[in-house]
């Protein structure tokens, strides 16, 4: 059964845009109890917006630290969204990652817990690197340390607020009908899933990386293959009545 509107755009176009999407998808969804997983040091709903629109929002995360480096005001759980056993059950109407897909080691039991957290008929969206983007494929490949030392060079940012995790990109693929298939298989409807090709970011302080990077980009939005997005984003819907997916 095919539910989903796949549709495909460049890595950069979403980065840059992810926020106002995000704020924008809040409203238009009306939802009122939202958990970010995985939102650690950075939650990406700001305060004022939660506030002025009446929205319970938790930022849960396994790491204390990364909790502890966000703003005062936040409500932060500490848990991991692998072990069931901590979580809750039918509490939110929206929960939402960030870069926190890859980093899980069960894809499978990942979106299974986001599922059981889920209210019936609540949605799910996520934004993620994704496999066979070579950057991450490098990621997945070579050792932490190896990979770490490389990122600092070819894309320095602040260690404070945007730490380096080690990744394992279990269920991080782009549209293909193998992942649209494997999120059915966990009760989820599949409303959208975008796939996003080019991350520059890597390949700016490569010599000839960027042309080279963009003309890749170019063909790939011209003849998509979904299995060479670099990111994706995916708009999910837990089934009012379960079974129904
Ligand atoms: C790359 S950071 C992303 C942080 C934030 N979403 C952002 O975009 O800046 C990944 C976050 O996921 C958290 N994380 C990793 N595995 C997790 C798990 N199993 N359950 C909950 N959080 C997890 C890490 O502690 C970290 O805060």
């Amino acid at each position: 059964m095919s539910d989903a509107q796949i549709t495909y755009g460049t890595g950069h176009g979403a980065w840059n845009n992810y926020h106002t999407e995000l704020l924008e998808l809040v409203e238009r969804l009306g939802v009122k109890n939202i958990c970010e997983v995985g939102g650690g040091a950075n939650p990406a709903l700001p305060l004022e917006f939660i506030v002025a629109r009446g929205i319970t929002y938790t930022v849960l995360d396994i790491s204390q630290e990364e909790l502890d480096k966000a703003p005062e005001g936040y409500a932060k759980v500490r848990a991991d969204i692998c072990d069931g056993t901590s979580l809750p059950s039918s509490a939110f109407d929206f929960i939402f990652t960030k870069m926190l897909a890859e980093h899980v080691p069960s894809g499978e039991h990942f979106h299974r817990n986001v599922l059981r957290m889920l209210s019936p008929g609540g949605y799910a969206f996520h934004y993620f690197p994704t496999l066979f983007a070579l950057p991450f494929v490098v990621n997945r490949i070579f050792p932490e340390a190896l990979t770490a030392a490389a990122l600092s060079r070819l894309a320095p940012r602040d260690k404070v607020k945007q730490g380096k995790f080690p990744a394992l990109y279990s269920w991080c693929f782009g549209p293909s009908r193998r992942q649209i298939n494997r999120l059915h298989s966990v009760g989820f409807q599949v409303v959208r899933y975008k796939g996003l090709f080019g991350a520059e970011a890597y390949y700016r302080r490569i010599p000839f990386g960027s042309a080279v990077s963009k003309l890749f980009r170019a063909l790939m939005l011209r003849f998509p293959v979904p299995q060479l997005t670099a990111f994706s984003q995916v708009l999910l819907q837990k089934p009012v009545v379960q079974g129904a997916a």
